[in-house]
């Protein structure tokens, strides 16, 4: 009997999908940093059974439209928003993602840029490296004191409690809002839930973990950001809609937040020419908050797993939460 075929829109190492490979017939796009293009991507999806997709490829309705044997979306990431929901629905198409093995590297990354950004490290590292350093001055990239500082976290998941975690270390009071309360996490890290406006206004540092969905999208607008105190922070490492990126370079602008460390941008990658990256106050990294080898590796497993799990028939162990309930498609 001929073996499901899975395709991967990324080329992928070997030893992390061997398990699928004994269940499925596996075909990969044969690059590893650059995307599929959507033709590709449409004839592959036409004759597979499963596919592993990155956050960055857009799986439409149209794409689901030509896929009919397709029962198995696994993404390599937490986030799913490449995704169209209602259509995978309308396909009985399973959709899968890796959360909680990468909270803990992606809050790593978190803390990389709060401090960056709060320590001005990067425009202190290239001061250095272009050979500007001539003398020691008192106040001469002196930033923001991170420990001791108040925190606020915007979603409170999985990663939102790693950074939460994170933030005890350092000695720091921590505020999070979240649409409902995380009693696990107030209890582990003795965050305390807070409305969005009285967070904004009362933290040193902002840190965004939230999904992007309808409800979250634009939450950090123009009048969120004025909001914040003139010395604050704003991190994301969560998805680049989620704020309005023309108000935030007018708030970096005009100094009424301090500094804002982005890993994550409304179109990725952004842009050399993108005013945001003009301004000394904003860190930017090109979206690698789970770009760790080993969390990397586990993703891939994971990934594979959830849809060798869906073609033998069971229910996959990491589906999206609104498919987690969700019978098999025979
Ligand atoms: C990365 O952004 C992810 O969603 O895993």
């Amino acid at each position: 009997m001929n073996k499901p075929v899975v395709y991967i829109t990324r080329t992928l190492p070997e030893a992390q999908l061997q398990t699928l490979a004994d269940h499925a017939e596996i075909r990969m796009w044969k690059e590893a940093d650059i995307p599929v293009p959507e033709e590709v991507l449409a004839a592959e999806a036409a004759e597979a059974d499963g596919l592993l997709t990155m956050m960055s490829d857009p799986v439409t309705d149209e794409l689901l439209e030509k896929a009919p044997k397709l029962k198995v979306i696994a993404n390599m990431a937490v986030g799913y928003d490449n995704i169209d929901m209602k259509a995978a629905d309308r396909h009985g198409v399973y959709v899968c993602h890796t959360p909680d093995v990468l909270s803990d590297t992606t809050a790593d990354l978190g803390w990389t840029l709060l401090l960056a950004s709060a320590r001005q490290v990067t425009s202190a590292a290239d001061y250095v490296k272009a050979g500007r350093w001539t003398g020691w001055g008192p106040f001469m990239f002196a930033g923001q004191q991170v420990h001791q500082a108040t925190i606020g976290i915007i979603g409170m998941g999985s990663i939102g409690t790693a950074v939460a975690r994170r933030a005890r270390g350092f000695d720091m009071t921590i505020y999070y809002h979240n649409r409902s309360r995380n009693a696990a996490a107030e209890e582990e890290t003795g965050a305390v839930w807070m409305e969005k406006n009285d967070l904004l206004e009362n933290v040193d540092f902002v840190v965004l973990t939230a999904p992007l969905t309808e409800e979250t999208k634009g939450m950090i607008d123009a009048e969120a950001l004025e909001r914040m105190k003139p010395t604050a922070h704003l991190i994301n490492i969560a998805r680049g809609p989620l704020v309005d990126e023309a108000a935030l370079e007018n708030a970096l602008r005009e100094k009424k937040i301090a500094g804002a460390g982005l890993d994550v941008f409304s179109n990725e990658p952004i842009g050399a020419d993108h005013p945001l990256l003009q301004l000394e106050n904003v860190t930017a990294l090109p979206h690698i908050g789970s770009a760790a080898v080993p969390t990397r590796q586990t993703m891939i497993e994971l990934a594979g797993l959830n849809i060798k799990d869906v073609l033998q028939g069971t229910q996959p162990r990491t589906a999206v939460p609104e498919h987690r309930e969700k019978p098999p498609r025979s």
